[in-house]
């Protein structure tokens, strides 16, 4: 189906994309954008020494209500070893909330968010008895989208070689992070259905993309490479069959590279970077992509690093209430037996932490994860005995003892 022919507009400038433009022919021209947006550069966290933080809690749904308890439990052992003050408070939004009263983001959640939390700690979303998973969209999409958390921050970084599925690989050889757009593209939710149910059926989701929001989740990517002395950012698109959307994405880049030279800027189409984060993942420093994109390579990333158990992420809007929640689901097939992995969720709060600028902390949660894998104190997902819970006591006790 074709769309209206975009146009960009730059001051004293107006351009109009020839209708049917080729991507080779497009490639081949100059950048056809201009100028910045100097409201999305990003600050890289907030400033938050010797405050209390008010941080909320979703457990959420399945293993979500199994891995946060064990999260909160490391949370408030590292937050007690650093004399740091944390005020908590619990949702019960998720499935069983749902199916009992309906309720899924309540109206004024938003507004609560930003008026009385630092932080947001989630499990998952995601129960087979809500085959529709409207409640996910209202609460998980919702509250990236209503918060405006553009930057979906997912690390993959693996802590022992021992985990990884990939032959002859170190930890040396998964050090990267992955930056997901998190606030537009195909996950807007534009679109519908036509003759539904019928032979006849069409079905439309549209994949929005604007100058704002692939600007800002680019020059974040750097400015993070940057603010950590790193190297190499790849940008990720499907530009080649995407030749409005995703051209857009190519633009972009182009336009904000520019203006980090130290940096060294690439690109690969998404097809090929899967391929090429299993045949050689120590190539990559800082990913950026759209938004069902990076959710597809954080998945990849994840079990390369170690375990998608293992994986933690951040939903950040620089400078404002942020929301922080393992990367995996709410795994109904594990749900209730007490093996979940909970070290993907320990690992977010030292994102969280970090982004709350308690440094300290964070380090100390992250050290001794590595020590519980080291030492074989793991569930089931990578190869130990250790149940849900005492994977998360021996972490806060390791962390509670520094
Ligand atoms: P999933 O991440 O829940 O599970 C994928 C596989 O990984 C399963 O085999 C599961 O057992 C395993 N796994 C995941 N986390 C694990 C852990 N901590 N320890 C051990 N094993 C773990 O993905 P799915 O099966 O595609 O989705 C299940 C539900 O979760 C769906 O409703 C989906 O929409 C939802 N989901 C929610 C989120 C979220 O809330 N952020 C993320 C992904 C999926
Ligand atoms: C994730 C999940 C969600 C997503 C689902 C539950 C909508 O897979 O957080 O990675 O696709 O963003
Ligand atoms: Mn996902």
């Amino acid at each position: 189906m074709k769309t209206k022919t975009p146009t960009i507009e730059v001051p004293g400038k107006t351009k109009q994309q020839r209708p049917g433009g080729s991507a080779a022919s497009e490639a081949a021209a100059e950048p056809e954008i201009v100028g910045s947006l100097a409201e999305v550069r990003p600050k890289l966290s907030t400033n938050g020494h010797g405050k209390a933080k008010r941080i909320a809690v979703i457990p959420g749904d399945g293993i979500g209500k199994e891995v946060i308890p064990e999260a909160v439990k490391v949370l408030k052992a590292a937050a007690a070893a650093g004399s740091r003050e944390v005020k908590l408070v619990e949702f019960d939004w998720g499935a069983d909330r749902y199916l009992r009263d309906g309720v899924t983001l309540p109206a004024d959640a938003v507004e609560m968010f930003h008026r009385d939390f630092d932080a947001i700690l989630l499990g998952a979303m995601g129960d087979p008895r809500v085959p529709t998973n409207v409640h996910a969209a209202d609460i998980l999409l919702g509250l990236r989208f209503k918060l405006d958390l553009y930057v979906n921050a997912r690390p993959c970084v693996m802590f022992d070689k021992k985990f990884t599925p990939l032959k002859d690989r170190t930890e040396k050889d998964v050090q990267f992070m992955v930056f997901r757009e998190n606030t537009e593209g195909l996950y807007v939710g534009m679109g519908g259905n036509f003759k539904k149910g019928t032979a006849e059926e069409v079905a439309i989701q549209e994949d929005l993309n604007t100058r704002k929001g692939v600007e800002r989740i680019i020059r974040y990517a750097f400015e993070y490479a940057e603010a950590r002395g790193l190297k190499r950012v790849c940008m990720s698109d499907k530009s080649n069959a995407l030749t409005f959307a995703h051209d857009l994405w190519q633009r972009v880049f182009k336009l904000v590279r520019a203006e980090y030279p130290g940096i060294e800027a690439s690109h690969q189409y998404i097809d090929n970077l899967l391929m090429q984060m299993v045949r050689d993942p120590s190539q990559f420093q800082v990913i950026v992509t759209s938004n069902l994109f990076g959710d597809i390579a954080s998945d990849l990333g994840a079990q390369l690093a170690g375990g998608l158990g293992l994986a933690p992420s951040g939903n950040i809007h620089p400078g404002q209430v942020s929301l922080f929640e393992p990367v995996h689901g709410s795994a109904p097939n594990i749900a209730g037996q007490g093996i979940a992995n909970p070290m993907g969720s320990i690992l977010t709060v030292a994102m969280m932490f970090e982004y709350l600028g308690w440094q300290v902390e964070a380090d100390a949660i992250d050290l001794a994860v590595r020590g519980a894998l080291r030492e074989g104190k793991t569930p089931a997902e990578l190869g130990g005995k250790l149940g849900t819970r005492e994977v998360g006591d021996w972490i806060a006790n390791a962390v509670a003892k520094g």
